[in-house]
This record gives structure tokens, sequence and C-alpha cells, in this order.
């Protein structure tokens, strides 16, 4: 049994699989879940790199701070966060304040792997391709670290393995 009073926030670098996982692990708990991007989009009434290209990542990051701060008034769910959330300081009490949070690691290698085509994620598409991907990786490590309770491995895993591996973890955990 998971005895997780709020949300259980998923939070790792693009293409570390929070939405899908995300929305299993929220299905095998009986949870609702949030994709918050999604939230985001519904919200500015646009697409996430719409939103980049024409306010800029400050605008983004300000939108994503709300909608996160707005799940305080949904049922406790499975959320899966955009893998900057991490980077706006007021991201990380929120977060704790509101529930636990699950780090999924992926390497560098296998996260581009996984996204492919980057057309949709602004941070990857723009130019430096790789480098800039491993920069912003390297950045933000410390990062997840600090703001999870748990973190789970997921190169090499499908899906399914993930969610097995999360829901271990959050028992072993105590959680
Ligand atoms: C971002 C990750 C994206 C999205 C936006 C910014 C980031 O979400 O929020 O493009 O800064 O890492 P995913 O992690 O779901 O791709």
């Amino acid at each position: 049994m998971i005895n997780i009073d709020g949300h259980l926030f998923i939070i790792g670098f693009m293409g570390a699989g929070k939405s899908s996982v995300g929305e299993m692990l929220a299905r095998r708990l009986g949870r609702p879940f949030y994709d918050l991007d999604e939230r985001i989009e519904r919200s500015a009434g646009a697409p996430v790199p719409r939103i980049f290209e024409r306010e800029g990542e400050a605008a983004f990051r300000a939108l994503e701070t709300a909608q996160l701060q707005a799940l305080e008034h949904e049922s406790p769910g499975v959320v899966a966060l955009g893998g900057g959330a991490v980077t706006t300081p007021a991201n990380l009490p929120l977060m704790r304040g509101m529930g636990r949070v699950v780090y999924l690691k992926v390497s560098v290698g296998e996260a581009l792997a996984r996204i492919g085509d980057t057309s949709s994620r602004p941070l990857l598409s723009g130019p430096g391709g790789v480098l800039a991907a491993t920069a912003l990786y390297e950045a933000r490590q410390g990062l997840y670290d600090t703001v999870a309770d748990v973190a789970v491995d997921t190169d090499g895993k499908d899906t399914l393995e993930v969610v097995e591996a999360v829901i271990e973890a959050l028992q072993e955990g105590g959680l």
C-alpha cells in the first residue's frame, strides 16, 4: 500500500518518461493523473514551443509555477512535471509542501534517443544540440537529487518496469 496524503510529483530530465510512467502509476494507484505541461498549454491556449517562442522562457516558468500552485485545490494525484520545473526555486517548497517527489533518472544518451525529434522541446531544438542538452542535464542533476524523496533508474526499462520500480521504492522508503 502507498500511504501518501498529497500529490506524488514525478520529476526528471526530458525523455525520462515522466508522463507515460505518471499516467500508468496513477491508474495503478487509483488516483487522478495531472500533466503540468498540458495544463499550462490549456491555460495559455498555445503549445509549449509557441509559448517559448512568443513570450520567452521566463513567461513559461511563471505559468508553470502558477499551474503547480493551482494543484493545491485538486484531489491527490500523480503529477508529471516538465523537466525544468526544478529550476524555479519557489517550486521546490511547493512540491514538498503538497506531497512527495519521485525522480526518474535517465542518462543523457538514452534521453536523447527516446526523444528523437526535438521540435516539441524548445530547449533542445535550438542551436547547440547535444552539447546544450548535456550542459542542461548536468546543471540539473543536483536539483533533482535535492528535492526527490525517492529516485529510480529508468535506462533500459520499459514503462511497466519503471512503474513497478517506483512502487517498490516508495514502499521501501516507507511512503
Ligand atoms: C522543459 C521540459 C519540457 C517542457 C518545456 C521545458 C525543460 O517538459 O516543460 O519544454 O526545461 O526541461 P518535458 O520534460 O516533459 O519534456
